[in-house]
């Protein structure tokens, strides 16, 4: 009777085990058959209703039973496990062969390219660098620069005013000043940096960079002034172009120049670019006038000295080619990454 229980145990254990498939069901599986009060924990009570003299026998018979099902139910454990195991391993498996995505590596904007390449220019010639305030007193923007209240000339810059005799400088200039009332000659520096002018269509923006020079020592000429420009201009543009002078007005500099580079597209024969000319202007400069060195403190008996300025946004334009400034300051990407140095 106990031994044919038992069978049918096994068998129905068996047909149980066989569809057990995850941690889940295999709880269950141990719940139904070895549990407490069910099947095996049964048998046990049972045992009271077989005769004693083979009762000992029988109790053997049921705890081999026991046993071997318990052996049934690791048996499953461990195969579930392992199942569980190569499954959680591929779900988190790394695909090595799985294109990496991809970050977008920025690049120099363009102005900051020019501008760094002017000032390695410079700084090659032995340009020293200095950097002035943005927001700038009257007297270093104007006064000093020998541009007195009330002059015309403070016409030209239409200015920003943030308080009285307080304004955004209008160029670069105000570095010259403010590097002469700290040193004295030998002076040589460059002045980098953001002007304001209320201004603004294709060819001007009311925030655009200038690149101030200063020249100071004895003996200095407008010869060394062209020299120097002819090295940035063939640095910038092209190896095979030349500078030329033209006689201009500033009322810092005297004499004072407007400097023409030759046309680096045509070379010279004319063409849209230099609008037939042969020739593209690209900054202001000229021999500093002798009340500015004498507002910096420096003796303009002893000393001369050049100072230029530069438009970082036109070279920048005249360079790459782009007609409208407004490119320069939208910082739409498809324009930007165009220039990968
Ligand atoms: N400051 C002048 C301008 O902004 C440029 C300039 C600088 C001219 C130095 C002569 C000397 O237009």
């Amino acid at each position: 009777m106990m031994k044919q229980k038992i069978e049918q145990l096994a068998v129905q254990l068996e047909a149980s085990l066989a569809a057990v498939e995850n941690k889940e069901q295999l709880a269950a599986f141990w719940q139904e058959f070895l549990g407490k009060k069910v099947h095996y924990s049964l048998l046990m009570t049972e045992l009271r209703n077989v005769p004693a003299e083979e009762r000992p026998q029988a109790g053997k018979i049921i705890n081999e039973a026991k046993k071997w099902a318990e052996a049934q139910y690791q048996a499953k454990s461990e195969q579930i496990a392992q199942i569980e195991l190569a499954a959680q391993n591929a779900r988190e498996a790394v695909d090595i062969t799985m294109p990496a995505t991809r970050r977008p590596a920025g690049s120099l904007h363009p102005i900051t390219i020019v501008k760094d390449q002017m000032v390695d220019v410079f700084a090659g010639m032995g340009f020293e660098i200095y950097e002035g305030p943005e927001i700038e007193d009257d007297y270093h923007n104007f006064t000093a620069l020998n541009v007195p209240k009330n002059h015309p000339a403070r016409d030209m810059q239409d200015t920003f005013y943030v308080a009285e005799d307080i304004i955004l400088r209008t160029h670069t200039s105000p570095g010259q000043v403010r590097v002469m009332e700290n040193q004295q000659p030998p002076i040589k520096v460059l002045v980098p940096g953001r002007v304001f002018r209320s201004d603004s269509d294709a060819t001007h923006s009311p925030m655009f960079h200038q690149m101030e020079g200063l020249v100071v020592d004895k003996g200095i000429t407008l010869c060394d002034l062209q020299g120097m420009l002819d090295k940035f201009v063939q640095t910038i543009f092209s190896t095979d172009v030349k500078t030329r002078l033209r006689p201009s007005y500033f009322p810092f500099t005297e004499p004072s120049v407007e400097v023409d580079v030759s046309c680096f597209e045509c070379g010279g024969k004319g063409c849209s670019l230099c609008k037939g000319t042969g020739w593209i202007e690209v900054l202001g400069a000229g021999m500093v006038h002798r009340k500015v060195l004498e507002n910096g403190g420096i003796d303009p008996d002893v000393y001369s000295g050049f100072a230029f300025g530069i438009g970082v946004e036109r070279i920048t334009m005249l360079k790459y080619g782009i007609n409208n400034m407004g490119y320069l300051f939208e910082n739409d990407v498809r324009f930007l990454k165009q220039f990968k140095d």
